[in-house]
């Protein structure tokens, strides 16, 4: 395989959540473009299951992203290997929607610690493995950017790994990490098809976004691993959007056009 087939040749990745969606169809990309990609989860049967379907390339390690120690044995097992770790996709969690008043303090810790706090760690795992630079890419989300009602301790833990991003960016930008995120709208994974999760009138939550369709795992894995390519080399400490529109402003409801 010459280099412009497989651009990530020689490139060590690691994406947490590797066995939902998102993080599935990112660690799915990498190793098309040739990559080597340590897939990670707490759902270790979807986990094995795409690491065998992507080929010997693939390594799925369970690793909980609240778990300091888990961090430090999946990159003590990389450099072992000689995998010096290029890339981390932060992409492990879940979410919780209630109204504020309804969420149980389990229920709010949960967020902040599989966002936020597997963020962090994440983060510190990456500074120390990424020796030779890299680059970090945290999943956020629209409801990180736009407050929304239900969505309060998840838009809370979410609006903090975008801060994260950007103090991550700052200090590690000497050591040559870039740190960027993502904020995904609404995406059709486990997450979204989640009973209670969406919208009761689900045609008429697709026509309030201005595409007018969700989007895939894979349309977020592409831009995933643009934030991650020499594509955004002078990029670092920013969010970028994947929300077919919905955060660029509100449309007005369709009245009959005036006249001139
Ligand atoms: N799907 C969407 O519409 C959407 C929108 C915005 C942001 N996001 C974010 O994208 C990321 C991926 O979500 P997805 O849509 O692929 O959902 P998903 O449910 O398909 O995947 C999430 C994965 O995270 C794993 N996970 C949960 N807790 C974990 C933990 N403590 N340690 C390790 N793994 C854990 C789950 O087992 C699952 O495989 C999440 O951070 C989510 O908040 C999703």
């Amino acid at each position: 395989m010459d280099d412009m087939a497989e651009p990530w040749h020689g490139t060590h990745v690691l994406v947490t959540g590797a066995s939902g969606g998102i993080g599935g169809a990112t660690a799915e990309l990498f190793v098309a473009k040739g990559a080597t990609v340590y897939l990670t989860d707490i759902d270790d049967i979807g986990g094995r299951k795409r690491a065998l379907e992507l080929g010997s390339r693939a390594h799925y390690r369970r690793l909980d992203v609240t778990d300091e120690t888990g961090w430090q044995a999946v990159t003590a097992e990389m450099e072992q290997a000689g995998h010096l770790m290029n890339v981390l996709v932060n992409s492990a969690g879940t979410a919780v929607k209630a109204p504020l008043a309804h969420t149980a303090l389990d229920q709010f810790r949960r967020m902040i610690d599989q966002h936020l706090v597997g963020t962090f760690l994440g983060l510190r795992a990456a500074a120390a493995a990424m020796t030779a630079g890299g680059s970090v890419v945290n999943i956020s989300s629209l409801r990180g950017v736009l407050a929304t009602a239900e969505l309060g301790a998840y838009g809370a833990a979410k609006s903090g790994v975008r801060a994260l991003t950007r103090v991550a960016a700052l200090e590690l930008a000497e050591q040559g990490i870039r740190v960027n995120s993502v904020c995904p709208g609404s995406i059709t994974t486990e997450i979204t098809a989640a009973p209670g999760f969406a919208a009761d009138d689900v045609e008429a939550y697709v026509r309030s976004i201005p595409m007018q369709r969700r989007g895939a795992p894979a349309e977020v894995a592409s831009v995933i691993a643009f934030l991650a390519g020499a594509g955004s080399s002078y990029v670092t400490g920013t969010d970028l959007l994947v929300d077919g529109g919905t955060a660029a402003g509100v449309r007005t409801p369709k009245f009959p056009t005036q006249k001139a």
